[in-house]
């Protein structure tokens, strides 16, 4: 049994995130590269994902390094074939909170496998429920009906409460903030509303696009009156506000006004194997490589331990001109 790790800020490892494709059926201008900005971007082929026996290897070795809650992402996961398989090696692990992240296109299909299979929790995108906002914002055929039948039927298979995550851009879809939150006011589901961040190199992020968490949460109150309350778990990425009359409750993530990385625990594992310890991250370690090689567990726990000893990273506290022009990877290879 390993001890836990942590970093040179004394932050704990204990979030993974696991990517399992690039690939996606939506291609959201916030999140996807698009061909007008080159057209060589490229999907991982298959033999350079991993297996879901090397998930669940790196799994099971990094919560010997103190993870205890993995949530599944990609690309859409939902894409990749036979999921629920993967989530059911990973229910093996001893302590571990399964969630997943989707776009919920496919979900009215897969949500009770997935509870079957052992998923915890699900969190659901949903920009809009104007389809003519959600189309601007998502650039997909797939109806938001579609979406909303799978939120559905996540919670029908006991993936309760369903998180609904929704990203603001000013002069997109700010005008939804206010019915997003009335239409699932009472429900039990959760809505987050979530700053735009400047991720990736080819969304066209400004400053002058993000909605504040603070406006947000103003637009919605002036509505519905909401009070602030404690967050769930420390280092939880969202702030929670709950209805003064009682009908449930939302939250902001204010990523880029008031920025969390002094809390922030998590570690990212990419499709094709690298491990990431930030969302703007250039480079990752190597994980595939050893895997391939034939390297034991304590090999592979040594290598997760020294990139998590060695990290400091906190982006979005020094986000600046300068940290604007580095490199990094897109959020829809390294997964929300
Ligand atoms: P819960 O376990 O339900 O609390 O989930 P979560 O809020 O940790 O995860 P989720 O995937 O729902 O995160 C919501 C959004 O917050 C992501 O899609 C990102 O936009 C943003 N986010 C999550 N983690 C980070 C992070 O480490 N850094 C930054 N800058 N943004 C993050
Ligand atoms: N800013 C904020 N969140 C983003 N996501 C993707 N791109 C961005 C961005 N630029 C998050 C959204 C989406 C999830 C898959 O990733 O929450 O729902
Ligand atoms: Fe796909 Fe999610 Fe990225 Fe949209 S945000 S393109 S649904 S991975
Ligand atoms: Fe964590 Fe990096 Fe996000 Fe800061 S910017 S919260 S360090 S992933």
């Amino acid at each position: 049994m390993s001890s836990r790790a942590t970093d040179r800020l004394a932050r704990p490892m204990s979030d993974l995130r696991i990517s399992v494709t690039d690939r996606c059926n939506f291609r959201c201008r916030y999140c996807m590269p698009r061909e007008e900005f080159g057209a060589d971007h490229r999907f991982l082929p298959k033999t350079e994902l991993l297996t879901f026996e090397e998930i669940s290897r790196v799994a099971r070795t990094m919560s010997t390094l103190g993870v205890r809650k993995v949530r599944i992402t990609g690309g859409e996961p939902l894409l990749r074939a036979e999921l629920p398989k993967l989530v059911a090696m990973l229910a093996e692990i001893p302590d571990l909170d399964i969630a997943l992240t989707t776009n919920g296109s496919r979900l009215g299909a897969l949500a009770a496998k997935l509870a079957d299979a052992g998923l915890g929790r699900v969190t659901v995108s949903l920009d809009s429920l104007d389809p003519a906002v959600f189309r601007r914002m998502n650039d997909t055929d797939v109806h938001v009906d579609t979406v909303l039948a799978g939120i559905e039927a996540a919670a029908t298979a006991g993936l309760r409460p369903v998180k609904i995550n929704a990203v603001v851009r000013r002069g997109v879809n700010d005008a939804s903030i206010v019915d997003l939150a009335r239409a699932f006011q009472g429900t039990g589901h959760i809505v987050r509303f979530i700053e735009f961040m400047d991720v990736g190199l080819t969304n066209g992020w400004r400053l002058d696009d993000v909605v504040s968490g603070k406006e947000i949460v103003e637009r919605i109150s002036a509505q519905a009156p909401l009070e602030p309350i404690e967050a769930a778990y420390d280092g939880e990425v969202a702030k929670r506000w709950r209805y003064v009359d009682g009908s449930g409750e939302i939250g902001v993530i204010t990523s880029v006004t008031q920025p969390f990385c002094a809390s922030c625990t998590r570690a990212r594992l990419s499709s094709d194997g690298h491990l990431y310890s930030c969302l703007f991250a250039s480079n990752g370690t190597d994980l595939r490589t050893p895997l391939r090689e034939g390297a034991d567990d304590e090999e592979i726990a040594g290598l997760v331990r020294s990139a998590w000893s060695n990290r400091e990273d906190r982006y979005s506290q020094l986000r600046s001109e300068r940290t604007r022009q580095l490199p990094r990877v897109e959020m829809s290879y390294i997964g929300g």
